[in-house]
């Protein structure tokens, strides 16, 4: 928040709006997508632009609409307990977008907003560019337990040359949601174990619920192109024993674990017809949510916040929903990529005493409880991984647990993004059946191989 020549000046607050949340990748998708990110960016001069009180700061948080409502209603409970006033931020669902609005606020170095959430893959480059504060001495004095944390997690993406620079409010990892009903129908008493046995359950699925619902597929998944389809390549590729694979300066993608798992991805929508053609236009989060609870699939992949959504009372899928491990390719194991948003404090925020308490607040139990339960969120906290009311609303918590960590994390270097940018072009070309999966992958690999030795040649070889 910005400081004030007095303490009793007062500016008009700057009002804020929701962003709207676009659907991209149709035809014009590219000027949508410019157009949601210059208001991503006019959000954040907005933001910084404004001036407050001097006893306030700004948060800034994207999601689906329930859950910003869901963070309108906590701001509103640290405000009560602290009176510590927080302007919120509205950003919107899409990571890329989030982290565009982000970037430019930081780059400028503007106090506003003095804290935000952090997508798990942004936070290497966040530190690397020095814009989180240390958070160390907060979190002595306040005697934060680190080991309340999945371990595995803080090592990963929270601490930068020792310091801690962030804390995990949630983890995610990629699951399968199938509908149990039709699963039983089909005589099936168990969730697939491999992708061949997915592929054979959603066609005849899809045979048979064609008749009735011309608008069922077997399998929805996240294919349009931003970091969604990251996830779910890895998932793929990783369970057949593929990755992205970096050492010593050299990127390897173009592997035959790899291609594999791009051409059954491609096959699912053309070959098998499993998937809608709108999975490389416009399927990322929220509209795989939405059409596997409008009834119109058989399995979803998706992250655990659609659980309680499918629960909802207007759900048409509210207790025909069950949850399991991903598939995997034959001789391969499940593999769930790690997802998950972390909380820092901007290293420009002039308040950060003040957000602090906001990062404390919302790491605290009490919190992440909520969150847990209203959101289906899974905690950062691992004590809540057995709170008995937790457990009963959420009786997958406890399996969910090891899903979590064993989750395959991206790599965590700062010039991650760009390499996400060139893969999910040449991946998206190949499931729009515009590349042969093999071209887009040496392609893939050519372009990222100069990203990584640009970095190398500049700084001394760290990866
Ligand atoms: C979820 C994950 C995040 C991932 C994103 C991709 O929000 O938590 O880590 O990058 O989905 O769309």
């Amino acid at each position: 928040m910005h400081k004030h020549p007095t303490a009793d000046y007062r500016e008009p607050r700057c009002e804020k709006r929701p962003f709207p949340s676009y659907p991209v990748d149709q035809p014009g998708h590219r000027t949508m997508k410019i157009i949601a990110t210059i208001c991503c960016v006019i959000g954040v001069l907005l933001a910084a632009g404004c001036t407050h009180p001097e006893n306030g700061i700004t948060l800034s948080v994207g999601g689906a609409p329930a859950e910003l409502d869901f963070w309108q209603s906590l701001v509103e409970q640290f405000e009560a307990q602290t009176n510590i006033r927080v302007d919120f931020l509205r950003q919107p669902t899409d990571t890329d977008q989030r982290r565009q609005g982000l970037v430019v606020a930081l780059e400028a170095g503007t106090s506003d907003p003095d804290v935000f959430l952090m997508d798990v893959v942004w936070i290497a480059q966040f530190a690397a560019s020095g814009w989180l504060a240390p958070l160390d001495e907060y979190a002595a004095e306040d005697r934060l337990d680190l080991d309340t944390y999945f371990s595995n997690i803080l090592n990963l993406a929270d601490r930068y040359h020792e310091h801690l620079i962030a804390l995990p409010v949630y983890v995610d990892a990629g699951l399968l949601y199938y509908r149990s009903d039709l699963l039983d129908d089909l005589g099936v008493s168990h969730p697939p174990a491999t992708w061949q046995q997915l592929a054979a359950y959603a066609s005849r699925a899809q045979n048979t619920m064609i008749k009735a619902q011309p608008g069922f597929h077997g399998f929805v998944w996240q294919g349009a192109q931003y970091e969604g389809l990251i996830c779910n390549f890895l998932e793929f590729a990783g369970s057949n024993g593929g990755g992205i694979f970096l050492q010593n300066g050299k990127i390897l993608l173009n592997h035959r674990a790899n291609l594999e798992a791009l051409r059954f991805m491609r096959d699912l929508i053309h070959r098998y017809r499993l998937s809608p053609p709108s999975t490389y236009t416009e399927m990322r989060e929220e509209q795989v949510r939405e059409t596997f609870q409008q009834g119109n699939a058989l399995f979803e992949r998706n992250w655990p916040y659609a659980w309680p959504l499918h629960q909802q009372a207007d759900s048409r899928v509210r207790g025909v929903t069950a949850i399991a491990p991903l598939p995997h390719f034959p001789g391969g194991q499940s593999v769930s990529t790690l997802g998950g948003w972390h909380v820092g404090i901007s290293r420009f925020s002039d308040q950060k005493g003040l957000a602090w308490k906001l990062v404390a607040f919302l790491l605290s139990y009490d919190t992440q409880k909520q969150m847990a339960l209203k959101l289906g969120w899974n905690p950062g906290r691992r004590d809540l991984y057995s709170d008995p009311e937790v457990l009963r609303n959420m009786p997958h918590l406890k399996r969910l647990e090891e899903v979590f960590q064993n989750a395959r994390p991206r790599p965590t270097v700062p010039y991650y993004t760009q390499l996400s940018a060139v893969l999910q072009r040449y991946l998206n070309a190949a499931l729009a059946g515009k590349l042969e999966p093999q071209a887009a992958l040496e392609a893939a690999q050519k372009e990222a191989q100069r990203i990584v030795q640009r970095y190398h040649t500049n700084r001394p070889a760290r990866h």
